[in-house]
């Protein structure tokens, strides 16, 4: 294939179809002009037009349908209107495929310095050169059509656990707000989506009022967010009891920023069909490597003279042709490919999780497939 060749993109419009379903849990896919998204779907995170330490080739490789990019850095740097001159981020990193952005307040809260939220959205400072910005629901929206984003957040405010029912009350119908805010900017996209955000904190009623407030808008895709911001992963688990009956069933659910391998399957069986999280590619870099015996510290000296593979039964070679020891090395020197290796072989292994999942759905053994995953990962090997 030349390097250059055009993707052709189908005119098939956004769409959402369940292939099985084994209790609250459904398999399906995502069918859009970019491409397909097997659902449930683990989309890896490229905040600043890289998935840190992977080309997009190895990515797709891997079974990623879709990677997610983050509205805040990209607008502070290279900025939006020049990725916008520059043909968009599908091509300026490659990717061909769908991509989803975050619509940057949950970094802007996070990252960037003297920020201030009102009616009107944010003000803040670049975490990058000081620099002052404003990002309203529709410059949000704005920015990620910039970008060329095909499947676009709305502007939310997230409250970080435990926090006061005031607090979180406010946010979420903030939030409700700038969804129709961002409903009315977005506008009609055919082959696009514009996603809404249900927030509400740990609290039931909140999050129930969030969730039915959203679906009356009809949109395309429903988010859960405000959830692994600091409460235990069960108060997570019982959010997404709560809000799940509230959300359409013929619409796909997003759990942003979730989690662990064993986050993903709790809640794969609870109703989600898709999740976003740096955990594979931001451990990858500290020295450690999820695999089907559980998540291993590379750093450690008792790896120093392990000539085994993470998975000698994996499909990809990180996990499957490098030894224990080399890894060791690698990491414990700060080497380069240290990182790439193992954020290789992380996302191989939420990909293949992924991948399992479905299968398993499809075959209604759900619960038998998380159940011996469990057992692996508890088993002595590592
Ligand atoms: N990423 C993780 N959680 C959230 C959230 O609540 N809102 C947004 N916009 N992004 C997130």
């Amino acid at each position: 294939k030349h390097l250059e060749a055009v993707p052709a993109m189908s005119d098939t419009d956004f769409a959402f179809a369940v292939h099985a379903t084994d209790g609250q849990a459904r398999t399906g896919a995502i069918t859009m002009p970019r491409g397909k998204i097997r659902t449930p779907a683990f989309m890896p995170v490229g905040t600043a037009g890289t998935v840190k330490a992977m080309y997009a080739s190895q990515v797709r490789d891997l079974g990623a349908d879709v990677v997610l990019g983050n509205t805040y850095h990209l607008m502070l740097r290279p900025g939006a209107e020049r990725m916008a001159r520059l043909g968009g981020l599908h091509r300026f990193m490659r990717w061909d495929g769908p991509i989803l952005t975050d619509s940057g307040g949950f970094q802007v809260m996070s990252l960037s310095a003297l920020r201030k939220l009102d009616e009107q959205g944010v003000t803040f400072r670049s975490h990058v050169d000081g620099t002052a910005h404003h990002m309203s629901p529709e410059r949000s929206i704005e920015i990620q059509g910039l970008l060329g984003s095909d499947i676009q957040m709305q502007l939310d405010e997230c409250v970080r656990l435990p926090a006061e029912r005031e607090a979180i009350e406010k946010a979420m119908r903030l939030s409700l707000r700038w969804a129709e805010r961002c409903r009315t900017a977005f506008g009609e996209q055919p082959g696009k989506a514009m996603f809404g955000i249900v927030q509400g904190g740990d609290v039931p009623e909140l999050r129930i009022e969030s969730a039915r407030a959203l679906a009356d808008l009809d949109l395309k895709g429903y988010a859960i967010g405000g959830l692994a911001v600091g409460e235990p992963q069960a108060v997570m688990l019982a959010m997404i009891e709560t809000v799940e009956p509230h959300l359409p069933s013929t619409k796909p659910r997003y759990l942003m920023g979730v989690g662990t391998p064993d986050d993903l399957m709790r809640s794969v069986a609870r109703g989600i069909d898709m999740f976003d999280c740096v955990m594979p590619t931001r451990a990858g870099r500290h020295g450690l490597a999820y695999t089907r015996h559980g998540r291993i510290n590379l750093r450690n000296a008792r790896h120093a003279e392990d000539t085994r593979p993470l998975d000698e039964a994996s499909a990809c070679e990180a996990s499957r042709a490098y030894s224990r020891a080399y890894l060791h090395h690698l990491v414990r020197s700060d080497e380069i490919l240290g990182m790439m290796l193992l954020t290789w072989n992380n996302l191989a292994y939420y990909q293949d999780l992924m991948a399992g999942m479905r299968v398993a759905i499809t075959e209604g053994r759900l619960d038998a497939f998380c159940e011996e995953t469990r057992a692996g990962w508890a088993r002595a090997e590592r």
